[in-house]
């Protein structure tokens, strides 16, 4: 649709975590004129329910180098070297930088920072605030931050899609806003430099640990801008989500890998601890591990869920250390003092997205995506515990200098992309929102933990019938007069779906937090590598 309203400005931040508000503060602080829009409130993202914590080398006799090794191990052959050595050689002073933003950290007895573990670490090194409310922490500081340099923001905008010039570089966004006075409506703001930072997609599966807003909206907007994503198989499940049910669906509270770090173990029904012989770290193991451990074990039991148990902490460690999770068990009726938590895996971090160079540059010039809408190479088949925070931080400086040095018509070289068969037409027809739910079922059914070629082509089908539908209603109806914001996100998942599972039919393997029944090996002679995908730029 044309634009009602118009806003020029050096660079537009889309996207209000701690990726695009640490974007956002390093432009301005470098004298770029800075808009954030964000399709909720500020503080509405994923950032602000990140339980764990930020990891970084910050521990005495931790070193970067042991959480490289930490994290390629995780990535099962799939990291980019040099971006995880970035990450972990700049991450220490940009979690100090974020503290001197304000955010507070819990501290050690002896006064430093108190750190914790997760899966696949071999060290302490996961810094938190609030017990278990690091992200919100995160959030309430970058936020005030953001209001106290005056930067604008525009909330309850939904990015549409990427406006680019006559030579294709990035000229700014097309936006959805409601109810923010003089930009309501369809608009546009105008710049050289557009800094994706939208989040992950989980609401693509029926039960997930994100947010309603978590419609993969950055994704979607790269591929019909025409830029290369990459690694969109690689769906994190988090092993222990609360489980409420097998008909749960929508966002699911999370229990975070900390619970486990500091000492609580994963049991069946006879409270038998099936980690420990499945792995060295048992409880511990890299999250897709754990994940498959517990989905073997319902497999075997014939079980929906398994459980925590973390009763020996006693009630004062429980109230202290996880208040949020404590208090989020007993408004389900479960107390952790006194019970195991029933859990199951729900899909967590989409570790593929736009892909982007070591200064967050895509293959469009002048369009840079960061966070977990970024496939920055940093988490290769699996994200290491507690990285993906850190990683908002580090590359959004890196993003923040590129584009204060005026580097924005530079772009990432294109791959020649793997061939997968192309999975969505060019042109986008408008989902009824009721489309939602059924994208999730589908994709929870045939895209879950456990794939196949089946079950995959069974999903693909199904999407498709989607797609054509919506294009005959389309030709019948003509145009849809005036969507609304779920509109947009029903034809976003839909978008992202049909990609994610071309992405996974095409990799015949099984790999990190990609689990295929029909390829249950590690195949590094024909897979280790990358599936990239670009589709052609949609003028409609
Ligand atoms: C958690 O607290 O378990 C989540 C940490 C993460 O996803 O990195």
């Amino acid at each position: 649709p044309a634009p009602g309203w118009a806003v020029a400005a050096d660079v537009v931040v889309v996207g209000s975590g701690v990726a695009g508000l640490t974007a956002a503060l390093r432009c301005e602080a470098a004298g770029l004129r800075t808009v954030v829009v964000t399709k909720a409130r500020l503080d509405d993202g994923s950032t602000r329910w990140a339980q764990g914590g930020v990891a970084a080398a910050l521990g005495e006799g931790d070193t970067p180098e042991q959480h490289l090794d930490d994290t390629l191990v995780a990535g099962a052959g799939l990291c980019d070297e040099e971006a995880v050595r970035i990450l972990v050689t700049e991450g220490p002073d940009a979690v100090r930088r974020l503290i001197a933003t304000g955010a507070h950290f819990d501290e050690s007895a002896e006064g430093g920072l108190a750190l914790t573990r997760e899966g696949g670490h071999h060290r302490r090194r996961i810094a938190h605030a609030g017990g278990d409310a690091t992200g919100a922490e995160i959030s309430r500081a970058l936020v005030e931050a953001v209001r106290a340099r005056g930067i604008r923001t525009v909330e309850n905008a939904l990015v549409l899609d990427l406006l680019t010039d006559a030579d294709g570089r990035t000229a700014g966004v097309t936006l959805h806003v409601m109810g923010e006075g003089q930009h309501d409506g369809v608009g546009a703001v105008h710049a050289p430099a557009v800094v994706l930072a939208t989040g992950g997609m989980g609401q693509v599966f029926s039960a997930t640990t994100n947010p309603s807003v978590s419609t993969g909206d950055g994704v979607a907007l790269a591929l019909r801008a025409g830029a290369e994503v990459s690694d969109l198989e690689f769906v994190q499940f988090h092993p222990t989500v609360l489980f409420l049910g097998p008909d749960a669906e929508g966002q699911q509270p999370l229990v975070s890998e900390a619970v486990r770090g500091e000492g609580a173990h994963l049991v069946d029904a006879d409270g038998v601890r099936f980690m420990l012989g499945r792995h060295e770290l048992a409880e511990l193991a890299p999250r897709d591990i754990v994940a498959k451990g517990i989905t073997r074990r319902m497999q075997e039991r014939d079980a929906d869920h398994m459980y925590l148990d973390a009763r020996h902490f006693g009630r004062a460690m429980w109230e202290r250390r996880f208040p949020t999770i404590l208090a989020a068990c007993r408004a389900h009726g479960i107390d952790p003092v006194t019970e195991p938590v029933p859990v199951a895996p729900a899909a967590h971090y989409a570790s593929g997205g736009v892909r982007t160079d070591a200064h967050g540059r895509t293959t469009v010039p002048g369009l840079y995506a960061c966070g977990e809408v970024a496939c920055t190479g940093v988490h290769g088949a699996n994200r290491l515990a507690s990285n993906s925070l850190l990683e908002g931080l580090v590359y959004a400086e890196r993003i923040a200098a590129d584009i204060a040095a005026g580097h924005t018509a530079g772009a990432l070289p294109a791959r020649v992309p793997a061939p997968v068969p192309h999975p969505a037409n060019p042109e986008h027809p408008l989902l009824p929102p009721e489309a939602r739910l059924t994208i999730q079922r589908i994709m929870t059914e045939g895209a879950g933990v456990l794939r196949s070629a089946d079950s995959l082509t069974r999903a693909a089908d199904r999407l498709h019938r989607l797609h054509a539908e919506a294009r005959e209603a389309l030709h019948e109806n003509g145009k849809t007069s005036e969507p609304g914001v779920d509109t947009w996100e029903a034809t976003n998942l839909l978008c992202v779906a049909r990609v994610l599972v071309a992405a996974a039919a095409r990799r015949a393997e099984t790999r990190g937090c990609h689990w295929r029944e029909d390829h249950p090996d590690r195949d590094d002679t024909a897979w280790r590598r990358h599936v990239v995908v670009r589709l052609n730029p949609d003028r409609s």
